[in-house]
């Protein structure tokens, strides 16, 4: 199936402040230089909060993650999981159409979705509260037919049960998920014929925390669950213990060990990159001066990743780069490894001349205010 963006985009996108919150949690427990690896929960969280992945949320979450904006968008366009067009905005519904469903009948629960939402899947419902589309197997076979609404499974469903189920989320409520025929889980139809006893529990477990938490078909704003970071809030970032390791959220006290991993050794100026042959190579510091280097990250298209490239070029502070000729910026261009010509894509040198200036950019607010990692 062919996976593009839909041709009609909102202007903008932004994080609830909890879901803001939240995406930090998660940048903070990747090495530094290594946020990138925060695409895929960061990407997943703007969909459970605006129902689809839009491209100015996908630019929104590569700005945070200092990623090309290519890099986000072949993670989003990869993965189904995302959706790239707008859903219903009560359910999105997806039918599972792989072989044991469709034996048992998932050709009528399509039906059902063709009759009652859209002719064709990824279409809105005429008044925009449904859509559907079919999916791979999603691991429910032994309850099949089922279909997946929001977060949940409903299962063991006939077309009746499943018109039903849209009834009652067209009229708000949420009919409990599960097996739809009686089942517990996924025991014989005629009852169960070993570990027979009394059940006292009236859902299964995977039911019985669907109706726990009641976010079946919710859009998640971030307030829902406590954000389980618990060394953002100590002195020192991720850190939650006095030796500097940083304490499980889900283990208790327990210590988790994160992976070591060592800062790039920055290589002396000299010695950096091969010379390009077009361009000329602009004057490079041994260091950066008295007083440190500037955060260069607060340049528009400058990550983590870029920010120790150019000092390992000998690129510490704004005036340097605001100082860059066209030649030099040719230079550049074809010496970033992994990033050629983001120097003339991204306008370093316009941005880099404000800021050396002590003037703002609209990106660089962004990253003062903290919404961009
Ligand atoms: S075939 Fe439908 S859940 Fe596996």
């Amino acid at each position: 199936m062919l996976r593009r963006l839909h041709h009609e985009q909102p202007e903008s996108f932004a994080f609830t402040p909890a879901n803001q919150e939240w995406a930090r949690g998660q940048i903070s427990k990747y090495p530094a230089g290594r946020q990138a690896s925060a695409v895929i929960p960061l990407l997943w969280r703007a969909q459970e909060q605006e129902g689809w992945l839009t491209r100015p949320a996908i630019e929104h979450v590569a700005d945070m993650l200092g990623m090309a904006y290519i890099r986000a968008l072949e993670v989003a366009t990869f993965y189904f999981m995302f959706q790239l067009q707008p859903v219903g905005s009560v359910a999105h519904v997806q039918v599972c159409g792989t072989l044991s469903c469709m034996i048992c009948g998932a050709e009528d629960l399509i039906g059902v979705c063709q009759d009652k939402i859209a002719a064709n899947p990824h279409t809105l419902s005429s008044d925009g509260k449904f859509s559907w589309e079919e999916v791979e197997c999603l691991g429910a076979c032994a309850n099949a037919p089922m279909v997946q609404i929001g977060k949940d499974y409903y299962e063991d469903l006939t077309a009746e049960k499943l018109a039903w189920i849209l009834d009652e989320l067209a009229a708000g409520r949420v009919p409990t998920p599960g097996p739809q025929n009686g089942r517990f889980t996924s025991e014989p139809a005629g009852g169960v014929t070993s570990l027979e006893g009394e059940r006292t529990e009236a859902h299964n477990g995977s039911v019985a925390r669907a109706v726990a938490i009641g976010d079946t078909v919710k859009r998640i704003d971030g307030t829902e669950v406590p954000i389980l970071t618990p060394w953002l809030q100590d002195e020192k970032p991720r850190s939650g213990r006095a030796d500097g390791k940083p304490v499980s959220p889900f283990l208790g006290k327990a210590p988790v060990e994160k992976p070591v991993v060592a800062e790039p050794t920055p290589a002396p100026a000299a010695a950096a990159a091969a010379p390009a042959t077009e361009g000329t190579r602009p004057a490079a510091l041994e260091a950066a001066r008295e007083g440190g280097a500037d955060d260069l990250k607060r340049i528009k298209g400058i990550g983590p990743k870029l920010e120790q490239l150019c000092n390992r070029l000998g690129f510490y502070h704004f005036d340097q780069i605001a100082a860059w000729t066209a030649d030099e910026v040719a230079w550049v261009d074809q010496n970033l490894e992994g990033f050629k010509g983001r120097v003339s894509r991204d306008e370093w040198v316009s941005q880099a001349k404000l800021l050396a200036e002590g003037g703002e950019t609209e990106f660089s607010k962004r990253v003062d205010k903290g919404d961009v990692y």
